[in-house]
């Protein structure tokens, strides 16, 4: 564990005064899982920025560390704590690392997932079981570890990634578990929202298409399976959004920042949609 003063003034103090931090959450914990990259290190890193002590999860233990070091970097306490958050025994380990080095977490963001570009008739079992259990199951897990002592302490805000695609009639085709697992997820934050009030808040925020690796390779998928140019494909996506370009990482650490903040103390059980307008101009795309 990389130790700091909250709020104390260090080089990361000082970068952050060149872009001020848009909340304050100093004093708070945040966990955030499958920060090793992409939104979830994006999130880690803005919600260090805004004061909070970081604990970065990932299942590859490598990025977790990198990333920890990062909020470390910034001048706050920070925890790399690697683990499969499908697994109960691993998010049972996690849930131990964490309290042994005696941080109460305030703010959880269920982050980690994987997506495949496949028809339902090409799925195996497998692909069914990864989509759900590392998003649907695995939020669940965490949420089971982690919202007892938020309830005990009087204070929590949970966020989980949804999607755009977890909304009435933006499904996507060739993305069948994926969908399935986000409705889930979206599911069970309307419902984590009634039974952990009224002083924890759960929501969930439902990106569109961010320029990350989930979605590079996405697209890869896509070019392979239709004989295109990766570029062509990029560019149909990106034909379809009403702003004009991809969400970048910070857009949607944004928005999770938001919902952990005291500004959002009145918002439960929203899935909060950061799409750059989709599907306004879906023109049909995908085959
Ligand atoms: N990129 C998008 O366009 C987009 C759109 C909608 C929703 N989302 C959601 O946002 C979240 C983050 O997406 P991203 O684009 O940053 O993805 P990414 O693939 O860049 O990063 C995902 C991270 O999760 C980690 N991870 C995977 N399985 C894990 C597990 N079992 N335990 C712990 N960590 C695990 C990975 O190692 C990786 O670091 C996902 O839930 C994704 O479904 C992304």
């Amino acid at each position: 564990m990389h130790n700091a003063t909250l709020g104390s003034v260090e080089t990361g103090e000082t970068r952050q005064q060149a872009v001020p931090a848009p909340f304050d959450l100093r004093g708070r914990v945040a966990l955030v899982t499958g920060a090793g990259r992409g939104i979830g290190r994006a999130t880690a890193l803005l919600l260090a920025r805004c004061g909070a002590a970081v604990v970065v999860n990932d299942l590859v233990e490598g990025a977790a560390e990198r990333v920890a070091a990062e909020v470390a970097g910034l001048g706050r306490t920070s925890l790399a704590a690697p683990a499969d958050v499908s697994r109960p025994e691993s998010v049972e380990a996690l849930y131990g690392a964490v309290s042994a080095a005696h941080l109460d977490v305030d703010l959880l963001v269920n982050n980690a997932g994987i997506s495949a570009y496949r028809p339902i008739l090409e799925c195996t079992e497998d692909d069914w079981d990864r989509h759900v259990d590392i998003m649907a199951k695995g939020t669940f897990l965490m949420i089971r570890a982690f919202a007892p002592g938020m309830v005990a302490r009087r204070f929590g805000r949970i966020v989980n990634l949804g999607s755009y695609v977890a909304q009435g009639n933006c499904a996507t085709k060739n993305f069948g578990p994926y969908c399935a697992a986000k409705y889930a997820v979206v599911g069970l934050t309307e419902v984590a929202a009634q039974e952990l009030a009224p002083y924890v808040t759960v929501n969930a925020v439902g990106p569109g298409d961010v320029a990350t690796e989930m979605m590079e390779h996405e697209w890869q998928q896509e070019a392979d399976r239709r004989g295109l140019d990766v570029a062509t494909v990029r560019e149909e996506y990106r034909q379809r959004l009403l702003l004009g370009d991809f969400q970048r990482p910070d857009d949607i650490a944004g928005a999770i920042a938001f919902l952990c903040s005291p500004l959002a103390s009145q918002i439960t059980a929203s899935h909060l949609i950061i799409s750059g307008g989709l599907p306004y101009r879906f023109a049909g795309t995908h085959s």
